[in-house]
């Protein structure tokens, strides 16, 4: 266990608090602020508990350089509407003026530094960058998971020079996904999906030796198929995978199930012909996009029972609402299941936002490759960093 927020004294600290705001925008506009509203209970208990709170992150990949689309800038307005507070935002996140911003605050303040990632030291873990950050505060908070599975400067350096603590988020994250690989409550399904089984063979090697059932839907399902000798047609598929699934369908058994049946369409477009056919009769010309009605019953049928599911990676192009239909009807049956639901990865997350029941599953993870790497087994430097109870 990780000391987190409530094993140190914060009142009149300065409050080094790495958030992972790396949220989308358009037009300079937040358009998912999921990841914000995620860091409130960090923020606003050490706001009640009178810190002067600095707030750091990353936002998108700028590679060391000052991007002036990928500054923090739009951040602050949505945050200090849900903190009710002013948030000063700074034009860098080190340096003299940034030193003297901080010298300035008083309890209850709070500052949003500049982009992490505009100085290459951030990814290369500078020691000097990562103590120049953690020289304008007295206590270090990571409650960046997004970010847990990066050794950055501001996730695993500034741990070197100051007491670190995980954030509530950190700890909540670290709580799910955690038990669910070191105690699950059993049965344990996991759902898999996404387009490529080659980014998740780590994934399915670690859950296979947990899970009393694998449901794989998703283009990565088409590889199981055709491993199996089923026709695809124009379906994605890795062949350069097909004995990695053959392999994990002699590893799995009878835990494994596949697709039965699945919407195929005549292109890779939101206005396709579309219709359902049994797996092992997709016409030459088309290509699996969905699973279909009666994989959906059978993925039902094993996940009725279960008390710990994990899903990663959704069962078709949801995207395109044509092909919604198999992602969103297991999305639905989740969210009425008795079961710890563990949701991971931002295009899943997506989807069960879009199906309306993100507030009924019991966990949906910040993370995508972060969770990833987790339920995988990896050790994630962010959290290795931070001191133990
Ligand atoms: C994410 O969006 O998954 C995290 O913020 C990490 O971003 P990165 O993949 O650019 O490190």
């Amino acid at each position: 266990m990780k000391k987190t927020v409530r094993d140190v004294k914060v009142e009149a600290k300065r409050v080094l608090v790495r958030v992972d705001f790396n949220v989308p925008l358009a037009e300079g506009k937040v358009t998912d602020d999921t990841r914000i509203r995620a860091a409130l209970p960090t923020i606003n208990y050490l706001l009640e508990h009178g810190a002067k709170v600095i707030l750091m992150s990353h936002l998108g990949r700028p590679k060391g350089k000052v991007v002036d689309k990928l500054r923090l800038s739009a951040v602050p307005e949505r945050l200090a509407e849900l903190l009710g507070r002013p948030v000063r935002k700074l034009d860098d996140c080190v340096g003299r003026k940034v030193e003297a911003a901080v010298a300035e605050m008083r309890r209850g303040d709070v500052i949003l530094l500049e982009n992490t990632r505009f100085h290459p030291e951030e990814e290369s873990n500078d020691p000097v960058y990562a103590r120049e950050l953690a020289s304008l505060a007295d206590i270090f908070v990571n409650d960046a998971f997004g970010a847990a599975h990066r050794a950055h400067a501001s996730t695993v350096g500034v741990a070197e020079y100051l007491p670190s603590v995980a954030g509530f988020l950190m700890e909540k994250e670290i709580t799910f996904l955690g038990k669910a690989l070191a105690a699950p409550d059993h049965p344990f399904v996991a759902i898999l999906g996404g387009a490529k089984i080659s980014s998740k063979i780590g994934l399915i090697d670690n859950l296979l030796t947990k899970v009393d059932g694998l449901l794989i839907g998703g283009g990565m399902a088409n590889t199981f198929l055709k491993a199996q000798g089923h026709e695809i047609g124009q379906s994605l598929v890795e062949d350069d995978s097909l004995d990695v699934a053959r392999e994990t369908l002699e590893r799995a058994g009878e835990r494994l199930a596949l697709p039965v049946d699945v919407v195929v369409a005549d292109r890779f477009d939101a206005e396709a012909d579309s219709k359902v056919v049994p797996v092992g009769q997709v016409p030459e010309d088309w290509r699996i996009l969905d699973i279909g009605p009666e994989t959906v019953e059978l993925f039902k049928r094993k996940l009725a029972g279960a008390k710990t599911v994990v899903w990663n990676g959704p069962m078709g192009v949801f995207e395109f609402p044509r092909f919604a239909e198999g992602t969103f009807a297991i999305a639905r049956f989740l969210a009425d299941l008795e079961a710890t639901t563990i949701i991971g990865g931002g295009d899943v997350v997506a989807a069960v936002g879009q199906a309306g029941v993100a507030d009924r599953i019991a966990h949906v993870s910040t993370g995508g490759g972060a969770s990833l790497e987790f339920l995988e087994g990896n050790p994630l430097p962010a959290v290795a960093a931070l001191e133990d109870k």
